[in-house]
């Protein structure tokens, strides 16, 4: 039985931050930004666009009622979780109308936890084969204002139906992970903004991509020839580039090249909403199917999944007939194309300004420039957060 990908798509917040008028603001080069790093726009979600409103918006494009029925598992990996108790995926679950008798959880481990929902989803259709899982994935990456991984920010949210018999990407049962306890990137409880050392992240990064793949490639016997293309981890696009990088001793010259061609289009996203951390792996993806061309069913793509701390994943996905049909490219470039953008000092506003809940557990949130079927984080009463789609809330 074939178990995988049958949906997908992504959501961003409406409003950006240009990368070139960042690197003016802070006196950098802008080509450091936009070939050094390799970003032209970064998402920025204001207060109204948190980690479960943007997963809301992105699952509830992709949702038809048969699925609420059928869905019976609901994982919410992020790393900017709201509540030390409560799961994201309780309000999602009601926020999205799925049936009652789902199991609701949040999963947490860097960037990489999405991966690690995908792999629970998988072993649970393999046991229940008529059930559906809704794997989501949502961030805000923040560094903060005037810090070394400000260029590398971003929003947004990637919603993914697994099931058997998927109409996008089955996924092989056969994977390699790998675990190290290193210290490259952490947010500590008591810490709004996470701790980061850079370089030796990028070299962690990197590392793991070696371990994953050489494991992988010794226990099936595989080759990178064997791959259409591959995807990445994409915290900037540079860093996928770096990845080819690193694995180019083993490629030969025309699996170099096709590589390194799928590579622009699996980037066309990512490149202008930033990094989304547990969600960027699969916003690739999305821009691979959506933007590349000539890619036909059948082709496999290898995938390298990879959470600081750390905690990676190399598996593998084949392309199913007609998976073109199931695709929304024209959703999400109106989505992207109907952003406004930020100057740099309403964007440093925003960072600056986190939600402030008064003595008695409340807080209203000015719900700005949102279509109005969109979810959005309304406040918190009593110490309870509220959510409620756009055109329900008083302008
Ligand atoms: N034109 C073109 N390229 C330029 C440039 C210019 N004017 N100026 C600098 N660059 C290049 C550098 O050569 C470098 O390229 P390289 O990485 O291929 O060597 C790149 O831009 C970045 O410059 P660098 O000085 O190394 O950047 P930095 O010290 O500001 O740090 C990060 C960059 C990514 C480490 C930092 O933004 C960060 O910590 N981000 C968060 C962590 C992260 O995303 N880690 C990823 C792994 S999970």
């Amino acid at each position: 039985m074939k178990i995988g990908i049958d949906k997908a798509s992504f959501f961003t917040p409406p409003t950006y931050v240009d990368m070139v008028e960042l690197a003016e603001a802070r006196d950098v080069d802008p080509n450091k930004y936009l070939i050094g790093i390799g970003q032209e726009k970064m998402g920025i979600a204001d207060k109204a666009y948190d980690v479960v409103a943007m997963a809301a918006n992105a699952a509830q494009q992709i949702l038809s009622d048969e699925d609420k029925e059928e869905i019976d598992m609901v994982l919410f990996a992020t790393e900017t979780g709201v509540d030390f108790s409560k799961a994201g995926a309780t309000w999602l679950h009601d926020l999205l109308g799925i049936q009652p008798y789902a199991r609701s959880i949040e999963l947490k481990q860097a960037c990489y936890s999405a991966t690690a929902g995908i792999q629970l989803a998988m072993g649970h259709i393999a046991l229940h084969p008529e059930s559906k899982v809704l794997v989501l994935a949502s961030d805000i990456a923040k560094y903060g204002v005037n810090t070394g991984g400000e260029p590398t920010q971003g929003a947004g949210a990637v919603a993914m139906l697994l099931s058997a018999n998927p109409n996008i990407l089955a996924l092989e049962t056969e994977s390699a992970s790998y675990t190290a306890d290193i210290d490259d990137f952490w947010r500590p409880t008591y810490s709004d903004y996470a701790y980061v050392d850079g370089k030796y992240s990028n070299e962690a990064y990197l590392n793991t991509l070696m371990a994953t793949w050489n494991h992988y490639k010794e226990k099936q016997k595989a080759e990178l020839s064997d791959f259409e293309t591959l995807l990445f981890h994409v915290p900037y696009t540079k860093m996928g580039r770096k990845a080819l990088q690193a694995l180019e001793d083993e490629l030969d010259e025309e699996t170099s090249a096709r590589f390194n061609e799928y590579y622009e289009a699996a980037i066309v996203y990512n490149n202008i909403v930033g990094n989304i951390y547990t969600g960027s792996l699969y916003l690739s993806l999305i821009s691979l199917l959506e933007q590349a061309e000539n890619l036909k069913a059948g082709a496999r793509i290898g995938m390298f999944s990879y959470g600081s701390g750390a905690v990676g994943e190399f598996f593998v996905g084949e392309l199913q007939e007609d998976y073109q049909d199931y695709l929304m490219r024209e959703t999400h470039e109106e989505l992207l194309d109907h952003r406004t953008k930020l100057s740099i000092s309403e964007y440093e506003e925003i960072l600056s300004n986190p939600v402030e809940i008064d003595e008695e557990g409340n807080a209203t949130i000015d719900v700005q420039e949102v279509s109005p079927q969109n979810f959005v984080f309304v406040g918190v009463d009593q110490h309870r957060r509220q959510y409620d789609k756009a055109s329900n809330v008083k302008q």
